[in-house]
């Protein structure tokens, strides 16, 4: 039997996703039109023999309410919110509800971060462990020398897939290998917990001791019942036959920031062209939209057949899109309005905002830069013939004027 757990952290995180994370948690902003951790849950549905999915976070349980019962029954396996009163780390969140995650005596745990996008090759992942025999297979990944430092970098044995070494985002060079917060374990990971805990404990009874120590450690101690899964158990257990990797040559990246997702959003929508064409639109016949490329049309939303959609754009519902418009490289939001003849390219347009006859709504397309892509808040309202260009607009404005390059608070 197995038992998922995907790590969805809570309201003080989340900070660089803002203006999108104000009105949802981040997990549950859409991604190619499903909420981001809808991805993790679905890859996680394919595993063989798997008997529960809890999701672990310190947000309050009626955000997650409606979502988590609606995808118990979309997918006939019970999905679980589970919250911490306050953050424990990605190993402390694990660790204090494993009475839940034990009751199905599971012989393997995957743990997954909510925040990776990935095709999620679990079934092969898990099957890879088993052979290697140790405690946990990492799932990792190779990404340019340049932006390791923002992950976890290590060092594989070659041959035996051996974890050899572990360092959390390093400030010098290790290696281009990082980890992609998607793992597999035996149950002993809450022996390996438990030791940390234990560990910490001991520590903070020596430093009561020292009171030196303990004036010049206090702004750095953590809380003792935290425990982070990188730094407290990866880095330490390298290089002893415990941890193995995996390596995924599929796609895989990280979502940190609204241009992240946009990027991402274009992933998923790629990969639902071999895993569920059924929620890509068609474009066929005469009273629907021009559609190029891969396109998600949520059923309640309104979209002109004078319209020309694509590629990568995600519609949400009951948005409506007018005459003439042209949208490439965006995510629209519920309720959004776009009149006739405008442009969105490259942005992200928020709940509820309208955008004018004829304006245009644009980024230069670089996902990794701040004003990259142009991001409206919830209920921004862009006036006829107004152009925004490379701009980010908090909830709530009026723009009744052009605007490029600018941060509007
Ligand atoms: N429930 C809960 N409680 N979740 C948490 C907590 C916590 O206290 N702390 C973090 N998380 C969740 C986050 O929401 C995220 O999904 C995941 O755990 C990891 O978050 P961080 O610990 O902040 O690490 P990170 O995302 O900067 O980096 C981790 O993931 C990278 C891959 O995306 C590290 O493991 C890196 O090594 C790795 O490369």
């Amino acid at each position: 039997r197995v038992v998922a757990v995907i790590m969805v952290g809570g309201p003080t995180k989340g900070t660089r996703f803002r203006p999108l994370s104000l009105n949802v948690p981040k997990p549950l902003f859409p991604i190619a039109g499903q909420p981001m951790v809808h991805h993790p849950i679905f890859a996680c549905s394919r595993i063989p023999n798997l008997v529960q999915i809890y999701l672990i976070g310190f947000y309050e349980e009626r955000e997650f309410a409606l979502y988590v019962s609606s995808i118990s029954n979309e997918l006939r396996i019970p999905v679980r919110y589970l919250r911490e009163d306050k953050p424990h780390g990605s190993a402390g969140g694990l660790y204090s509800f494993r009475d839940y995650i034990m009751e199905d005596s599971p012989s393997h745990i995957v743990l997954l971060n909510c925040d990776v996008c990935s095709s999620f090759p679990l079934p092969d992942m898990l099957e890879a462990h088993k052979k290697y025999g140790g405690m946990g297979t990492l799932l990792v990944n190779k990404v340019s020398a340049e932006s390791a430092n923002q992950f976890g970098e290590l060092v594989a044995d070659p041959e035996t897939n051996e974890l050899l070494h572990y360092t959390e985002k390093p400030e010098t060079f290790v290696s281009d290998l990082i980890n992609c917060g998607v793992y597999i374990f035996t149950p002993n990971i809450f022996s390996a917990i438990e030791d940390v805990l234990k560990q910490k404990k001991d520590r903070a009874n020596l430093r009561r001791v020292s009171s030196f120590e303990a004036l010049h450690s206090a702004t750095k101690a953590l809380p003792p019942d935290f425990v982070r899964l990188d730094q407290d158990i990866l880095s330490p257990r390298a290089g002893k036959k415990e941890l193995y990797t995996y390596q995924t040559l599929d796609f895989w990246e990280q979502i940190k920031t609204p241009g992240m997702s946009l990027r991402c959003s274009g992933l998923y929508l790629s990969q639902f062209r071999r895993t569920s064409p059924h929620l890509l639109a068609s474009g066929d016949g005469k009273r629907t939209a021009t559609i190029v490329g891969d396109v998600y049309i949520h059923p309640s939303a309104k979209v002109h057949p004078t319209s020309k959609i694509g590629p990568n754009v995600s519609i949400s519902a009951n948005a409506r899109i007018g005459a003439g418009a042209r949208l490439i490289n965006c995510i629209i939001l519920d309720d959004v309005e776009i009149m006739e003849n405008a442009v969105v390219i490259h942005s992200i347009v928020g709940w509820k905002s309208s955008i004018g006859k004829w304006s245009r709504v644009q980024g230069e397309g670089d996902h990794n830069a701040k004003l990259g892509i142009t991001i409206l808040g919830e209920a921004v309202d862009v006036e006829d013939e107004v152009v925004v260009v490379n701009s980010i607009v908090l909830p709530n404005k009026t723009l009744n004027v052009s605007v490029q390059e600018e941060i509007i608070l």
